[in-house]
């Protein structure tokens, strides 16, 4: 299984506070059957900017670490990117970091309040150049849970959508819950799920207790396909994305 949302880093935003907890994620999500989490840091957000470190490098240096500790996870580059009025420029600079820094998958975090038109043009211009955009947990966002024509949109833009595991065991409530495990039905092959995991207390990075419940809802393979992504490759939804 790939984590294609995690806060492992540590010491950079609200995710590991540290190396030692950063380590002990680690070992939590092994232990769960992650073999390669993607970690992203929180950027553009105002709060943590993590796009002011070497993400990269940060990741290097802590795969050494868990080289030398023997856990047995492969942690790539990637970023939670907040929804910017220059976002497109940023990924044309090179100024954002990507799935594993291969411009193929951007996760996009959605403003909470409101959801500008210019997040759908946002969405179709970075697709046009190959980089797609696949939208943090929508099911946990106050303006998406009040207009669920929203995700269509998102969708017919060309994103995919990443449910955080947490939604559908009910950690954030039954509201989030229902809309979690409606996105899985009827965004088979559009969807991943992700722990966005920061800790390793209540929000730990695992996946299997949710993806044992998304095989109840959609079928193992189709679940299965939901903690997996293939990075190297053009994405498994372009050809059902042009016919829009
Ligand atoms: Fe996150």
């Amino acid at each position: 299984m790939i984590d294609i949302h995690c806060h492992i880093l540590p010491g950079i935003d609200d995710g590991a506070y540290d190396l030692k907890t950063a380590l002990k994620m680690a070992r939590i999500a092994v232990k769960d059957g992650v073999q390669t989490v993607v970690a992203t840091p929180h950027c553009y957000d105002g709060v943590y900017n993590c796009q002011r470190y070497d993400i990269g490098g940060l990741c290097e240096e802590f795969n050494v670490a868990l080289h030398e500790q023997g856990v047995e996870l492969t942690v790539l580059p990637g970023a939670e990117v907040r929804l910017t009025p220059d976002l497109i420029k940023l990924v044309e600079r090179g100024e954002v970091v990507t799935f594993g820094g291969q411009d193929r998958y951007l996760l996009l975090e959605l403003p909470e309040i409101f959801i500008p038109e210019a997040v759908f043009r946002v969405i179709k211009h970075l697709q046009l150049s190959n980089t797609r955009c696949i939208v943090a947990h929508p099911e946990r966002n106050t303006f998406v849970l009040n207009q669920n024509n929203i995700i269509d949109g998102l969708i017919f833009a060309g994103a995919e959508l990443q449910v955080t595991a947490g939604s559908l065991t009910g950690m954030f409530g039954k509201e989030v819950k229902l809309l979690a495990q409606q996105i899985l039905k009827t965004q088979q092959g559009r969807c991943y799920l992700a722990s966005d995991g920061h800790c390793v207390a209540k929000r730990k990075p695992i996946l299997q207790k949710a993806l044992k419940l998304a095989s109840r809802l959609v079928g193992v393979e189709a679940a299965t396909d939901m903690v997996s992504i293939d990075l190297s490759r053009k994405d498994r939804l372009s050809v059902i994305s042009c016919q829009h």
